[in-house]
């Protein structure tokens, strides 16, 4: 599903340049479920976002799904972000006034041009929600929900299009202890029922030896890719 060769990224300050990956290659089959850990600055998140589509600029070779990303024109790649993959950030990323069932709309809004949903969308949407466990709150503000449950919205949001990847950049960073297990217990259940692929970077071992697979970076290099018993 995900293969990548010798991947780097640079970021250029003035004269300087700053090596952020250093030549990583890792594959992921399809229904995996892949914790990325690391030290802060190691890279994680560029890597997620270079899978994601969401960053181009980079060296090496980035396949996703079959399609080789740095190919992908603007549009394409745009449309593989919205299709292919869906992602859950640290900050839920919910937009305040509207209601737990618009946020999960939320990405179809702007594809639509502003107009209301279609029927099926919303069907998709409440759908979605139901995958999380938030049936029934379809009405609520983000803001009279408990943080595990905006995360759950997120997710919701995330897995609207039905997407076959989910890349989760510390998607319990915000969540206490007890909070945090039941965020990565969906991912883990997703990804037992309905074979979704998911990648998830967390600097907590507890969310980590939920999954089978750990990668490790350090400066920018894949230092350890283990498999162990869940
Ligand atoms: N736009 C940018 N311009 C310059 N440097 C950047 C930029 N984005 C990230 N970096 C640098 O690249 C390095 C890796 O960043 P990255 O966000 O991938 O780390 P991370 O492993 O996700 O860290 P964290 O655990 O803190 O989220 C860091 O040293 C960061 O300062
Ligand atoms: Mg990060």
């Amino acid at each position: 599903m995900i293969r990548l060769e010798s991947l780097t990224k640079s970021y250029r300050d003035g004269g300087n340049r700053f090596d952020v990956l250093r030549g990583v290659s890792l594959g992921v089959e399809e229904g995996e479920l892949v914790a990325v850990m690391g030290a802060s600055g190691s890279g994680k998140s560029t890597l997620l976002n270079v899978i994601g589509g969401l960053d181009r600029d980079y060296g090496g070779s980035a396949e996703v799904l079959g399609r080789d990303l740095s190919k992908l024109g603007d549009r394409e790649l745009s449309r593989y972000r919205n299709e292919s993959v869906g992602f859950v950030f640290q900050s839920f990323n919910l937009v305040p006034p509207l209601t737990v069932l618009q946020n999960v709309l939320l990405p179809g809004y702007f594809e639509g041009g502003g107009g209301q949903p279609a029927a099926a969308a919303r069907s998709s949407a409440r759908d979605a929600l139901a995958r999380v466990g938030l049936a029934g709150k379809e009405g609520r503000l983000p803001a009279r929900l408990s943080g595990g449950e905006r995360q759950r919205v997120a997710l919701a949001r995330a897995l609207f299009r039905r997407p076959r990847l989910v890349l989760a950049d510390e998607p319990t960073g915000s969540l206490d202890a007890q909070t945090a297990r039941d965020v990565i217990d969906l991912l883990v259940e997703l990804n037992v029922k309905e074979r979704l692929t998911v990648v998830v970077v967390t600097h907590d071992e507890q969310v980590a030896s939920r999954a089978r697979r750990i990668l490790r970076l350090k400066d920018g290099l894949l230092v350890d890719d283990r498999e162990h018993a869940r």
